[in-house]
């Protein structure tokens, strides 16, 4: 496992918008930076990243959480994982304790696969490159396609030998699980026996958009009409065939810089136009493409092309499913390249920039052409005719009207010249489907939800964050919240000769006070660090706890505001919003802690450090003396309605006083921090 001494260096360089910038297009805004949110739909861009706070949230979905979260919601690794990945990215060596057999069989089946696959990847490469047959029979095959060396090793292109086993022999020699090694489609099971699954083929490792190895595409080198010209990796926790792109971790800069992004059917299309210098190009495996594939484009592009060879089945499977796009709000072409080449044989023919004019001036809009090859089909069948008619309208009626309301109005006219029919007729249509979609649209999304996630959209949009509406926007409005995000802002800074954490740790020794959970949890876990180790104790410590609880607490702390607390001074002024408790203190205790305090010596400090600090700590406290208080009066108020000797009755009366006399000092100091 990964040393403690380790990971503090990791948490000590993480830099947020480096590494979620990696993954989500990011603009600065204010002291923050905003993007499109990797983990919802929306159009409207409203994930939100502080660099600060070192946290994310979005303001559309709600999603929220610290760079480490991140990785783990959006590349699915584990905890550890993640911090593997920021380890390798900064160059930060890991310590670990070696893992024994019995630790290596509980790791994450996830984890484990991807493990196996690195494993395998750089096997093959190694084949491929070293051994003679890999030469002889792998590497001349490709080089005869006219693959250069460079374009094979970038994209770790490999060799599995014909004998029966060399792979799986060595996955077993290097202790992998026998049951993941075939979940991973590597290694079969024939008749009790275990062989290697990709006997004498070509391997194309297929990487996740940040390079990691999902699982595999194996090319047959021989012409064999019995077995597949490709086998690939199996479904499994780590290779959801609907969710990958081959090639989006080599094109997402280059389809980010061109703003545009080629859609080809297969592996060794990408590859050669790779080669020939045309790199914003991803392949779909030769299937439909899926709504999770299109969203992964549309987070660096709206503008797709397809490029596909002139063969009608790929065509088809290819246009199955376009009317996603559409919704997705992506501008979609498609081009057909001539004379039974495919991308990969053609870009080799022509070279690049002739395959790029080719691209640039045979593009067709998919609409137009979906309408052109459906007219051709139906021929002179009325029937058929009005069918197509009916689908074109359904397929002009997914375009986003919102912000393609002109592209809507243009499809419309140039579809009813097509059709030869009447233009406001198709409107008619256009405008029905888009009803019909509506109103299903309204069943399966609760109404009041979808509102607000636009809403808060826009409010996002339009908005400069700056750190206080940031924090604004998502109020929690409790001041113990407030009080646990002030500990962990400002706690491990220092006060005379302990800490600031130590100081409001003592102001508060009665955690009856604290009637939220999370806070108490919070609290007794900072105790419990404050005790083991005071040097390092930082609010990373929290933010990056191994406990999603806490960590996930931490960071939707260190979104709290302390401007928030308004709410909250209204259920306090009305004792009918508030909970009877006992006390567990004396009254003498508790109004010498109130009055006396360490206050002359907290403010010394105080005034030290910056100024937020000093009200933030100063108002937090403030605010659970203010609590105690309102609790004294209650508990005062219930005893002065018993009855009482002459003599008890004014010593309560005057504790009342003297109480009330606290609460409007208190008050008095909150409102001059909470009005400011
Ligand atoms: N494919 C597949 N299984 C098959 C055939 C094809 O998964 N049996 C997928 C592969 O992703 C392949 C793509 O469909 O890359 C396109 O198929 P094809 O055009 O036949 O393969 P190419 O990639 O063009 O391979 P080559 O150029 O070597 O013929
Ligand atoms: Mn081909």
């Amino acid at each position: 496992m990964i040393s403690q001494n380790t990971i503090q260096q990791i948490l000590g360089r993480i830099d947020i918008i480096d590494v979620v910038g990696g993954f989500v297009k990011l603009k600065k805004r204010g002291t923050n930076y905003l993007g499109l949110c990797p983990f919802h739909n929306e159009r409207t861009p409203s994930f939100t990243v502080s660099p600060s706070k070192e946290i994310y949230k979005c303001f559309g979905c709600g999603k929220s959480g610290n760079t480490i979260s991140f990785l783990m919601e959006h590349e699915k690794y584990s905890y550890v994982d993640s911090l593997r990945w920021l380890a390798n990215r900064y160059g930060i060596e890991i310590e670990e304790n070696f893992a024994t057999d019995e630790q290596r069989q509980q790791m994450q089946v996830a984890d484990s696969l991807y493990i196996i696959n690195n494993f395998a990847q750089q096997f093959f490469s190694k084949t491929l490159f070293e051994t003679e047959d890999g030469r002889n029979i792998g590497l001349s095959y490709l080089k005869e396609r006219g693959f250069r060396e460079d374009i094979i090793k970038k994209f770790q292109l490999g060799y599995n030998p014909e004998a029966r086993d060399s792979f799986t022999k060595a996955a077993i020699a290097a202790q992998y699980n026998t049951e993941l090694l075939l979940k991973t489609g590597l290694v079969a099971n024939r008749n009790d026996q275990l062989m290697d699954n990709y006997r004498g083929r070509i391997i194309f490792p297929v990487h996740n958009h940040s390079g990691k190895v999902l699982g595999f595409g194996a090319r047959i080198l021989k012409t064999n009409d019995k077995a597949p010209k490709y086998i690939n990796t199996p479904e499994n926790e780590i290779y959801v065939k609907s969710k990958i792109l081959y090639g989006s971790y080599f094109a997402r800069i280059a389809i980010d810089k061109a703003d545009e992004c080629l859609l080809v059917e297969g592996y060794t299309d990408v590859i050669s136009l790779h080669q020939s210098g045309i790199e914003n190009v991803v392949a779909s495996g030769g299937t439909s493409l899926t709504i999770d594939q299109l969203r992964l484009i549309r987070k660096y592009t709206n503008n797709l092309t397809i490029v596909y060879d002139g063969d009608a089945a790929g065509i088809k499977a290819a246009l199955r499913g376009l009317d996603l796009a559409l919704e997705e709000g992506l501008n979609v072409k498609l081009v057909l390249i001539p004379d039974k080449e495919d991308p990969d044989s053609y870009v080799n023919k022509v070279g690049a920039s002739a395959f790029n004019e080719f691209v640039r001036s045979n593009r067709k809009d998919f609409i137009l052409f979906q309408l052109e090859v459906a007219l051709k089909d139906a021929g002179s069948d009325s029937t058929k005719k009005s069918e197509v008619v009916n689908s074109i309208a359904e397929t002009i009626s997914k375009i986003n009207k919102a912000e393609d309301f002109t592209k809507q109005q243009d499809y419309i006219k140039q579809c009813s010249e097509i059709l030869k029919i009447d233009e406001g007729g198709l409107h008619a249509l256009v405008n029905k489907f888009i009803r019909n979609k509506i109103s299903t649209q309204e069943k399966a999304l609760p109404f009041e939800e979808a509102r607000s996630h636009e809403e808060n959209a826009q409010k996002a949009a339009a908005t400069d964050y700056d750190d206080a509406t940031f924090n604004l926007l998502f109020k929690d409005e409790l001041q113990e919240k407030e009080f646990a995000r002030v500990l962990l802002e400002h706690g491990n800074k220092k006060w005379n000769t302990g800490l600031v954490a130590e100081f409001m740790l003592d102001e508060i020794l009665d955690e009856g006070l604290f009637d939220n959970a999370d806070v108490l949890k919070l609290i007794s876990e900072y105790k419990k660090a404050l005790e083991k180790e005071r040097t390092i104790l930082n609010k990373n410590l929290f933010v990056y706890s191994d406990d999603p609880a806490i960590s996930s607490f931490a960071v939707s702390l260190l979104n709290f505001p302390y401007e928030a607390s308004e709410h909250w001074k209204r259920e306090f002024s009305s004792s009918t919003g508030y909970q009877k408790k006992l006390f567990e203190q004396s009254y003498e205790d508790f109004i010498r802690s109130v009055t006396v305090g360490n206050e002359n010596e907290l403010m010394t400090f105080l005034k030290m450090d910056e100024d937020k600090t000093h009200i933030e700590i100063e108002s937090a406290l403030n605010y659970l003396k203010l609590k105690k208080i309102k609790r004294m009066l209650l508990e005062n108020q219930v005893d002065l309605e018993k009855n009482h000797t002459h003599e008890e009755y004014r010593t309560l009366t005057q504790t009342h006083e003297h109480l009330k006399q606290m609460e409007r000092e208190i008050s008095g100091k909150l409102g001059a921090v909470i009005i400011k």
